[in-house]
């Protein structure tokens, strides 16, 4: 890490509520630096090398104020929150208000003016501080639905800046998203960008739909063109592309890491730790309310008590990896699962053999490939996801043709992984009858599709998906000469 002046600028600036690293304090005080949560990183490592880089985000802790910093080339620019700031704008608005309300109210989303204020004034610091680094005429990509004030707040500080916006996660129909008493505010902000990229066709359709509904603005084919009032930042008349830009994964780095020897042998270690039972079934996600835990539990619980699967031959991995503890619905999810796997194993395990192993952890990438490779049948089944990386680093990981995947057809990645197994998590008897059937397959229809998907992800990877993103960036609002 070189600590550098704050004055330099940059042509190519990131604006993510996350650093790439958190700021993490130990036990004793001390304080290092740690890889952030989220696939972003890897992401926007390609893209950012080979150019003049910086990233605006959060350090992940409070009332950090540290000086600029590079690392691996890219300037890293800590934006300051407040543990008053963190409640409000990261726990609430962004956790509490717009997370539940674009996955589709799986929780009630919670409306409160306060939050709403500070989300206001957090994007403005983004903004401002976007604007004091990026060099005239950069090109700035602003992520995800914690910044979607930014692009036009940006504008009006910048207006020689060419500004895109990606979604991660899902955009509501608009029979949701007007439930939002700020609803106008956020389509204002958002559409100060010049290019506006989404996972799925669906998502793009709702913005246009809510921007036309909502603020009577015109759309033709992808461009929403709109005149904002005078009185409000982004004002003016405005044409705005929007585009399906699916994000994926660095195929080539998990191929790779999943071929390594040591990965390979730690893949037999766990199945021989989980006492060579002859079908493992795995589940990896963050510990959210989205990702569909608790109707897997359901079904493998019906399973087991049904007959249909029992130890020692067949058990769940199912890993959680610790997330936004401090919001109440996470918490209750957590008792809940931590219920539901208790149950299960008290009703069906035998003396050595579990029928459920919980991890509450989150493990680093090697150990992540190992688990992939050790499993029969990853379960993938989210009542809600923008994209699901984990399905595609499944995909990426399994080099051998082995291995089937459960998909939910709610997931972003159920749109490009059409040969996996793909059901409805909601209705439990048929996840239960996919389950089955992805476990009963004959090998050689199991190689197919998994070879299939493999040639999915490989030429759909990361970096064609930054490039993809960037050129329409460049071109819009017209569209990209090819994409
Ligand atoms: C999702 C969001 C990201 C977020 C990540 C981890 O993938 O799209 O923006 O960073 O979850 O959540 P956290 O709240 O810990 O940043």
């Amino acid at each position: 890490m070189v600590l550098a002046s704050a004055r330099r600028t940059f042509d190519f600036v990131v604006a993510a509520n996350r650093l790439p690293v958190d700021r993490v304090v130990d036990d004793d005080g001390t304080t290092r630096w740690q890889a952030s949560p989220g696939g972003l990183v890897t992401a926007m490592d390609s893209v950012m090398q080979g150019r003049r880089a910086a990233w605006v985000g959060w350090a992940g802790v409070p009332d950090e104020d540290v000086r600029p910093f590079d690392r691996d080339g890219v300037r890293l620019h800590p934006v300051v929150l407040t543990a008053e700031e963190i409640q409000d704008y990261y726990e609430g608005f962004s956790n509490e208000t717009l997370w539940p309300l674009y996955h589709d109210v799986i929780v009630p989303p919670r409306y409160r003016r306060r939050w709403w204020a500070a989300y206001r004034e957090v994007n403005a610091r983004f903004a401002e501080c976007v604007a004091q680094v990026a060099a005239r005429g950069a090109v700035v990509w602003i992520h995800d639905y914690q910044l979607q004030l930014v692009p036009s707040m940006l504008r009006e500080l910048r207006p020689d800046l060419r500004i895109g916006w990606f979604n991660h996660i899902p955009f509501p129909p608009v029979e949701l998203f007007g439930q939002l008493p700020w609803r106008d505010s956020v389509l204002r902000g958002l559409l100060g960008a010049d290019f506006l990229g989404f996972q799925r066709r669906n998502d793009a359709a709702n913005f246009a739909r809510a921007c036309q509904q909502l603020l009577g603005a015109h759309t033709s084919g992808d461009v929403v063109s709109w005149v904002g009032d005078e009185d409000e930042p982004g004002s003016g008349e405005r044409r705005v592309r929007m585009a399906a830009v699916p994000i994926s994964i660095d195929f080539t780095t998990v191929d790779e890491l999943a071929r390594t020897p040591g990965v390979r042998r730690r893949a037999q270690e766990i199945r021989a730790s989980l006492g060579n039972p002859r079908t493992v079934l795995l589940g990896i996600d963050r510990l959210d309310y989205t990702k569909g835990i608790r109707h897997r539990l359901r079904a493998i619980s019906e399973m087991f008590a049904d007959g249909d699967i029992a130890t020692p031959e067949v058990t769940l991995l199912q890993v959680a990896t610790p997330s936004r503890e401090r919001v109440s619905a996470y918490r209750e999810l957590r008792s809940q699962v931590d219920g539901q796997v208790g149950r299960i194993n008290g009703d069906h395990s035998t003396i050595g053999a579990s029928a459920v192993h919980y991890l509450h952890h989150s493990y680093p990438k090697e150990e992540m490939a190992a688990l992939f490779l050790a499993a029969d049948v990853l379960l993938v089944t989210p009542l809600r996801d923008g994209m699901n990386l984990v399905a595609k680093e499944y995909v990426a990981s399994r080099w051998d043709g082995g291995g089937a995947l459960v998909l939910s057809e709610f997931t972003g990645a159920a749109h490009e992984l059409t040969q996996a197994f793909q059901c409805n998590p909601h209705d439990i008897v048929g996840l239960k009858q996919t389950i089955v059937a992805a476990m009963s397959e004959d090998a050689a229809s199991r190689r197919k599709r998994m070879l299939g998907m493999r040639r999915r992800v490989r030429t759909h990877d990361v970096h064609a998906w930054a490039r993809r993103y960037l050129a329409a960036l460049e071109a819009a609002p017209d569209k990209p000469d090819r994409g």
